[in-house]
């Protein structure tokens, strides 16, 4: 692949960091164009949710990407992006987070990053912009998320310093980007975020999928990240939802 060189674009305010890196894909952006804002109106999450995104509450960060690898293995962008993110938070601010299949990062077992990846077609060919939400303050946490969301400053009781976490961010991603394009990238990809995640082997969950809830024990990933749950009438593999619950299994 080309040398991976992210390019950063800063903004005060912005609908969606996601939309505007779709937007300046479309007008003929090279890879590696990233855009941060200081907040977002109209933030977005996973499976048409809002991404709450106060000023200064959050780093919002978005990149356009142009992998060079098999379309079956993009999913694991978005696990390169959780172990990015995994690394950038223990290096800028000493936190140990774990990883909820797909791709949450948890501290203390509540949600402290979201990451969303949307295909794109532009005319210099399909792309993906990769968004990343760090919540580094809980200031504006509405009540309603206030149990199941966490922040750095709350995790670690001290100020997040936002540059120190975007620049470790950036490195990492790098870093991880270029690794997935080598000839046993993705097997390495897996390998870390299976020993990084305590969901990804042995938990009793339950897993929702549109209005489908399935339950099962956690038995590792498929090659193109793909959940392996073991569940009352078989193995399954599971592409899309939303872990909502767990428990120990002592299997
Ligand atoms: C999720 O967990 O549902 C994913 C949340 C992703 C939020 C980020 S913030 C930066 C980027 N811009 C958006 O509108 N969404 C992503």
């Amino acid at each position: 692949m080309n040398p991976f060189k992210p390019k950063i674009r800063r903004y005060e305010s912005l609908p969606s960091t996601n939309n505007e890196v779709a937007r300046l894909a479309a007008l003929g952006a090279d890879e590696g164009l990233a855009v941060i804002a200081e907040e977002q109106t109209a933030g977005r999450g996973r499976l048409q949710r809002t991404w709450i995104s106060p000023k200064g509450a959050g780093l919002y960060f978005s990149i356009l990407l142009r992998p060079q690898i098999l379309v079956d293995r993009w999913p694991l962008i978005t696990f390169i992006a959780a172990l990015s993110v995994s690394d950038a938070l223990l290096e800028a601010c000493g936190l140990h987070t774990d990883i909820k299949w797909p791709n949450d990062l948890l501290a203390g077992e509540r949600k402290i990053c979201g990451i969303l990846a949307e295909v794109i077609e532009t005319s210099t060919g399909r792309g993906i912009v990769l968004g990343i939400g760090i919540n580094l303050t809980g200031e504006a946490f509405p009540p309603e998320l206030m149990s199941a969301a966490t922040s750095v400053a709350d995790s670690t009781g001290r100020p997040a310093d936002r540059e120190a976490v975007l620049s470790a961010l950036v490195n990492a991603l790098s870093r991880w980007y270029v690794l997935l394009h080598e000839s046993d990238g993705p097997e390495k990809v897996l390998a870390d975020w299976i020993s990084r995640s305590s969901y990804a082997s042995g938990k009793l969950v339950n897993v929702l999928n549109g209005d489908d809830m399935v339950s099962g024990i956690t038995r590792g990933l498929e090659a193109d990240g793909a959940l392996r749950l073991e569940t009352e009438t078989g193995l399954i593999s599971l592409r899309a939802g939303d872990v909502v619950s767990v428990r120990s299994s002592g299997g």
